[in-house]
């Protein structure tokens, strides 16, 4: 099925203009959730996992919590390594799942969702969190929407040097 690709690039100025000047990381990421549910098309699950600051960042028990984000109710503790979000914040590299049945580990969260784009986000270098996006539609997200949404990813780093 086709999807209309948005502009990405307008969706990384809009990004850095909603978190500009707001000093509180949670308070944008909560913006920036609403702002890519209502410009992503065909998505059911768009949010972030954070990383739990209470643990040390080498420590090897690192896990996310579950931070702002649009839609169903979700899990709210996945270590690294677990699951689609996991595996990118260990790894730390985009994952893109066209089938999210076929990843190994994977955790449903929504039993609607068919493929998962997972951006890991960096303050200093390390990885502090992920955009987690979950679409109904198989393969939902190409090659082009993996090098968009990184794009978006690094202007929602911003929240974190605030
Ligand atoms: N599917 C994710 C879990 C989070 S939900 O998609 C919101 C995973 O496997 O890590």
């Amino acid at each position: 099925m086709a999807n209309e690709t948005p502009d990405y690039a307008l969706l990384a100025r809009q990004v850095a203009a909603l978190v500009e000047d707001q000093p509180h990381w949670m308070s944008s990421l909560a913006n920036v959730s609403a702002l890519l549910a209502t410009s992503l098309p065909h998505i059911n699950w768009v949010g972030f996992y954070i990383r739990d600051s209470r643990l040390g960042e080498d420590s090897p028990a690192s896990e996310l919590v579950l931070g702002p984000f649009q839609g169903k109710v979700a899990c709210t503790r996945i270590p690294f390594g677990r699951g689609v979000c996991g595996t990118a914040a260990q790894l730390d590299r985009t994952q893109r799942v066209d089938d999210v049945q076929a990843f190994a580990g994977h955790i449903a969260c929504d039993t609607a969702s068919a493929s998962e784009l997972v951006v890991p986000l960096h303050a200093s270098g390390q990885v502090v969190g992920v955009l987690d996006i979950d679409s109904p539609q198989p393969a939902r997200f190409s090659a082009a929407d993996q090098t968009g949404l990184e794009r978006v990813a690094r202007a929602v780093e911003r929240v974190f040097c605030a």
